[in-house]
């Protein structure tokens, strides 16, 4: 594996929740492969272009010296809604299921235009990639041309992404539904055309918008259809109040929200599951024991009113947890503000539950990184920068011309990284790279 480039200086990232390593002095070597090739603590100038560049055969030329500026994993944003980026910012006025009937289902019917959905599609893929979201959990909408070409769109731009084409054959309004038929077929297809295109950082995923909006048959074909191809699976689970009570006269004869999914084979470890808020603690062992992962999207939850999620409950179990931006259900494209919100969301439970530990930001940022890996069921290969993985990075200056945030003297690298989480934002992305390719 030839080496193509080696980064020297500053490199953080996470190893364990709760444990941010900060190298000094560090060098990462990046394969032409786009992998890892090897990642070295605290080494001096005289190492780096002496015996490691002789061990690993590069060029002084092919050393980026970060200098003021760090290393950082790129962000994963779990769960995101592309066509919701149109609406962005505005919307945000109504409990969720109103919201979907007033903003949402309208501006989704409007992706049968190709050319409507090709400058939103453009558009949400730039922003996600300029906040440093190198991997993302786009749901797309019912149309198979505009999913397509989203999937084009991200592959272009050198986005990894699971990209999922929603699936919904009932409780949807006239304007904006499928057959059951044409659902099962379009998904059929969607996985077939998307697989020819070889592109290995885009992958399918079935999408059921949600068991509301989905019959029995159409829950069950796509359970079938996951477990033949592989595929990873998303949907949203009790995530309002009303909606949780809606599944329950839906689904009289099944235990619960969760009992839905798992009755339909959806339920497994190539599961994500966005907001998961009212969940009880049967629910929550059932998601333990069938491997499920969870999105939490805090800002979307606060913006829509649907409530607080308790993050410990869920990594005591040992659920696989990540953060999502639910663009947008939340109004930012930024996992950043999705990792203050999953602070705020965390201590207003402390407020009231004193036994409640609050979520620490180095725990967040291993939600943003790790924790998203390991619920894209892709630990072995990004969340963090150890040898072996491939490189999905984000180069982040503080010092950047229009910094949103201030530096002094007496300011450790940890509290520079700290200022970045809370105060940073894209106008301190510098460059982004997705396995080893610049994308940013
Ligand atoms: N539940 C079903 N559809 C949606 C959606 O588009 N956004 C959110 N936040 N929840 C949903
Ligand atoms: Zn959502």
């Amino acid at each position: 594996n030839k080496i193509s480039k080696v980064f020297r200086g500053t490199i953080i990232h996470s190893l364990e929740i709760n444990n941010v390593e900060i190298l000094q002095n560090a060098a990462l070597g990046v394969g032409e492969s786009g992998s890892i090739v090897f990642l070295k603590r605290d080494v001096a100038d005289d190492q780096v272009f002496g015996e490691i560049a002789k061990e690993y055969s590069f060029t002084d030329s092919q050393v980026v010296n970060l200098g003021k500026k760090f290393l950082i994993p790129g962000f994963i944003d779990t769960h995101a809604h592309a066509p919701q980026y149109h609406n962005a910012g505005t919307g945000t006025d109504l409990p969720l299921l109103k919201w979907l009937e007033k903003y949402t289902f309208p501006v989704e019917s409007k992706f049968r235009e190709l050319k409507f959905a090709r400058d939103v599609y453009t558009k949400v893929v730039d922003r996600m990639l300029k906040n440093g979201t190198t991997t993302c959990c786009y749901f797309a909408t019912i149309h198979l041309d505009a999913t397509l070409l989203l999937a084009d769109i991200v592959g272009e731009r050198g986005q990894r992404a699971f990209i999922g084409k929603v699936c919904m054959d009932r409780n949807s309004p006239d304007h904006y539904v499928e057959t059951t038929e044409q659902s099962i077929q379009s998904t059929k297809q969607y996985i077939e055309e998307l697989n020819k295109r070889g592109n290995p950082l885009v992958q399918p995923i079935i999408t059921p918008r949600f068991a509301p909006t989905c019959t029995d048959h159409l829950l069950k074909e796509l359970g079938v259809i996951a477990k033949d191809k592989g595929t990873m699976i998303q949907s949203h689970i009790s995530e309002n109040i009303d909606e949780v009570a809606w599944v329950k006269s839906i689904f009289p004869e099944l235990k619960s929200y969760t009992d839905v999914y798992k009755h339909f084979d959806l339920l497994n470890k190539k599961t994500i599951m966005a907001h998961a808020i009212h969940l009880s603690d049967e629910e929550l062992d059932t998601f333990e024991k069938c491997e499920a992962g969870i999105s939490h999207c805090p800002v979307s939850n606060f913006t829509l009113g649907s409530g607080a999620m308790d993050v410990r409950k869920v990594l005591r179990k040992n659920i696989k947890l990540g953060l999502g931006t639910d663009i947008s259900g939340g109004y930012s494209s930024s996992i950043l503000t999705v990792i203050k919100d999953s602070l705020k969301c965390s201590n207003s439970i402390f407020f009231h539950d004193k036994s409640h530990t609050p979520l620490s930001y180095e725990e967040a940022f291993y939600l943003a990184t790790v924790g998203g890996s390991k619920v894209v069921e892709l630990s072995d290969r990004i969340g963090n920068f150890l040898p072996g993985k491939e490189f999905d990075a984000q180069v982040i200056d503080p010092f950047s011309a229009n910094s949103p945030f201030d530096v002094f003297e007496a300011d450790t690298t940890h509290d520079i990284f700290q200022k970045f989480i809370f105060n940073g934002d894209d106008r301190n992305v510098d460059s982004v790279y997705v396995k080893g390719r610049k994308v940013i």
